[in-house]
């Protein structure tokens, strides 16, 4: 399955959300791909603490080929494709993005055929911007993470409309929140949900170990029975699930 986790604000905790996410299904014996697409903000590089010497930048650059972009991590099967751009990259991008769509997706498609991975997770750039458009597209499992501040669930709204019009059918997670406003907050997070015409897929807590961590540490090795660690593997369970009609 190919999943992507999005947002309108930054912060929201995709990045922590795609490598716990990866790192669980690799641990449970599946062949993980984890994509960072996010090429102003990228973080898995960080996250994982990965020496990289070409990325998937350099890649749609044509300064690399996949081999060189592909760090494979631990004794499991989690082959990471990290992102690192510089703001020459970034403007070059630009110029030209119809090209930088046609490479990425040949690059899934030469990944695909080489790793034949279970599950490619992308870790989509915060914003509306056509990366994260294009790999919303072509995935089975958008996720759009949502905080429960104003700014962030007003831009959802946004990504909500503009998902429809590219008849893509995101979900949302709300994540961060507080643990004594859960039960009280339930009602209005389905009813959140449903005016931006999004599909719940649940709730992962504001967590302290987690914030502690500061994405030092992958929460599901360092901290395996942790309330976020948790909430991970039930985000799988309900990922895993067959989605209703619309
Ligand atoms: N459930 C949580 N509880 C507490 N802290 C969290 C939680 N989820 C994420 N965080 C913290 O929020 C910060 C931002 O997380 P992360 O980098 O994963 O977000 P992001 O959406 O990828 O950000 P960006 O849009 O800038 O790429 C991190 O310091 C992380 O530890
Ligand atoms: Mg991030």
């Amino acid at each position: 399955m190919w999943i992507s986790f999005h947002s309108y604000k930054g912060g929201t905790g995709k990045t922590n959300i795609s490598g716990n996410l990866a790192c669980y299904l690799a641990s449970k014996g599946y062949k993980v791909g984890l994509v960072d697409t996010d090429f102003s903000g990228p973080g898995i590089h960080a996250l994982f603490s990965l020496k990289t010497k070409k990325t998937l930048v350099d890649y749609l650059q044509d300064r690399a080929a996949l081999e060189d972009i592909v760090y494979k991590r631990g004794e499991r099967e989690l082959y990471i494709i990290p992102s690192y751009a510089t703001e020459e990259d970034i403007v070059t991008f630009s110029k030209d993005p119809a090209e930088a769509k046609e490479k990425l997706q040949a690059l899934l498609r030469d990944f695909q055929s080489l790793h034949n991975p279970d599950h490619i997770i992308f870790d989509c750039s915060p914003g509306l911007n056509r990366s994260s458009l294009l790999i919303m597209g072509i995935t089975q499992i958008s996720i759009v993470v949502c905080t429960l501040d104003k700014q962030d669930i007003r831009g959802t709204y946004v990504v909500s409309g503009v998902a429809r019009r590219l008849k893509s059918r995101p979900r949302i997670l709300f994540n961060k929140l507080p643990k004594n406003k859960y039960e009280a907050s339930k009602e209005t997070l389905e009813e959140l949900s449903r005016k931006m015409g999004l599909e719940p897929i649940g709730v992962i807590l504001y967590d302290e170990a987690m914030a502690g961590a500061w994405s030092r540490k992958i929460m599901v090795h360092a901290y395996p029975s942790s309330e976020y660690s948790k909430q991970i593997v039930q985000l799988w369970e309900r990922i895993n699930q067959p989605i209703g009609p619309p």
